[in-house]
């Protein structure tokens, strides 16, 4: 389930990426183009965040600053109630990088991410298997729960495996958006490693996203892009 297309994606889509970089250019700094394109070489397409019905804003925010911040490109939300909402002080704009999916259904989220060929893994701090055990010579997603109940048995019986985050204190799991840290951070480290790069975006993904990115940096390049291109 796809994010409804924005303005900038509508100019992306009429205009193609190319021209929407080159009418944009002229406004940035060469410092700052040079850092969105250091940014884009180090997104990780292939290692995905998927959380199910989030409780606390505040989570929920974290959870998608570090998914942006480790420079992952894609976090998967399922909100059965729609109750996903982030704080917004605490993901510090971070919404605006990455790409957010929602899902009504983890069965739905769990379908769409295999038919791109991932493996899917849920995460509970009952598993046995360590999630340092899992292979990352696929992409791959981990899949984490609600604060409370953790992951639905739906959504556990969708994935490819239960995974635990080891654990050797008295506490008998950690926090939510810790255990997202912890999780993707180690993934995406073994998945780069894997690679032997930092970033796997496709060229025409990270053509679309440099587009956006342009447009996003830019007050008011909606109204520059109509009147350079139409
Ligand atoms: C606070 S925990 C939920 C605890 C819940 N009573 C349970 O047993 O799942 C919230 C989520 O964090 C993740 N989590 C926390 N500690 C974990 C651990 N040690 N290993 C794997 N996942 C963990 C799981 O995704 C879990 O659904």
């Amino acid at each position: 389930m796809r994010a409804v297309p924005d303005a900038i994606q509508r100019m992306i889509e009429r205009h193609g990426a190319d021209a929407v970089c080159a009418t944009l250019a002229p406004m940035l700094t060469p410092e700052r183009i040079a850092r969105i394109d250091g940014v884009l070489a180090a997104r990780l397409a292939s290692v995905i965040t998927v959380v199910e019905d989030t409780y606390d804003p505040h989570n929920a925010a974290a959870t998608i600053r570090t998914t942006e911040a480790l420079g992952l490109a894609e976090l998967h939300v399922v909100q059965p109630e729609a109750r996903f909402s982030a704080a917004g002080g605490v993901t510090r704009g971070a919404h605006k990088w990455i790409e957010l999916v929602r899902w009504q259904r983890p069965e739905d989220a769990a379908a769409a991410l295999h038919g791109r060929g991932f493996r899917v893994w849920a995460t509970s701090p009952a598993a046995t298997a360590s999630i340092d055990d899992i292979s990352v010579d696929a992409p791959t997603a981990i899949a984490f729960g609600n604060e409370h109940a953790g992951l639905s048995a739906s959504a556990i019986a969708a994935c490819d495996g239960l995974v635990r985050l080891p654990m050797y204190g008295f506490s008998e799991s950690y926090n939510l958006s810790v255990t997202v840290a912890l999780a993707m951070s180690r993934i995406a480290a073994r998945r780069r490693e894997h690679l032997g790069r930092l970033g796997d975006l496709p060229d025409d993904r990270r053509a679309t996203l440099r587009a956006r990115w342009f447009a996003l940096k830019i007050r008011g390049a909606i109204g520059v892009l109509e009147r350079a291109l139409g």
